[in-house]
């Protein structure tokens, strides 16, 4: 089974190489952002309480995204090939939580980090904003995300160098150059 954990910051590439991963290796794909942006849309008064977290930049509270990842690693069918972990995680201690999920499962995952230069994160997302409707895709928002990701989910990196399964993508090229770095670095990490 292949579990690939695709980190990143807002604007990494993350939802676009996570869609080329899951075709390519028939792979589930759990993007925590569209599933948040679900539950926001299903107007509940949980989604409500997302909304404001979102629209602000924020982090959902942990406690709120075990919930989450539990019923997706449970639903999941028992012929899978794998997954693909979207946006999760993004703190340490979501990190924690989640190898233990994994092991409770007899799973392991690896990670991989889209790095890429602040002033082309902020490009791409002020250019998806012209259309993607999202409430957090305008300047302001954008500089807090980027902001919360070097806080809180950059030391997320440091968890899996210490782990032992961190591999690292110069996420600055075209999606397709990117594309090809990370079939290159999964066939490493799988032989
Ligand atoms: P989420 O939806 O995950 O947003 P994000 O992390 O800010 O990431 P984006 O979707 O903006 O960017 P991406 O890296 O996926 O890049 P994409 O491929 O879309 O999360 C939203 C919110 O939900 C969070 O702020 C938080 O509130 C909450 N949340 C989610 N997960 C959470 C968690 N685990 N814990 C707590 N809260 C959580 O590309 C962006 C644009 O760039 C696109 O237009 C794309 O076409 C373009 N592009 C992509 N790659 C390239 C390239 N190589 N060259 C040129 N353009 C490119």
């Amino acid at each position: 089974m292949l579990n690939i954990i695709l980190c990143g910051a807002p604007g990494s590439g993350k939802g676009t190489q996570s869609a080329f991963l899951a075709e390519k290796y028939g792979l589930q794909h759990l993007s925590t952002g569209d599933a948040l942006r679900g539950e926001v849309k299903s107007g509940s008064e949980l989604g409500k309480k997302i909304e404001a977290q979102i629209a602000a930049g924020n982090l959902v509270p942990d406690d709120m995204m075990y919930g989450v990842i539990e019923h997706y690693i449970e639903q999941l069918p028992k012929d899978s090939k794998g997954m693909i972990f979207d946006g999760y995680p993004r703190t340490v201690a979501q990190a924690e939580s989640l190898t233990e999920l994994l092991k409770k499962y007899h799973m392991e995952a690896i990670m991989i980090d889209l790095m890429v230069d602040e002033h082309l994160l902020t490009d791409r997302l002020l250019e998806r904003g012209k259309i993607s409707g999202r409430a957090d895709d305008n300047l302001e928002t954008i500089r807090h995300r980027i902001a919360v990701y070097h806080d809180q989910t950059e030391p997320v990196a440091g968890y899996y160098l210490h782990q032992g399964n961190y591999f690292v993508i110069n996420g600055n090229r075209s999606v397709e150059e990117v594309s090809i770095q990370l079939e290159k670095v999964i066939d490493l990490a799988t032989r």
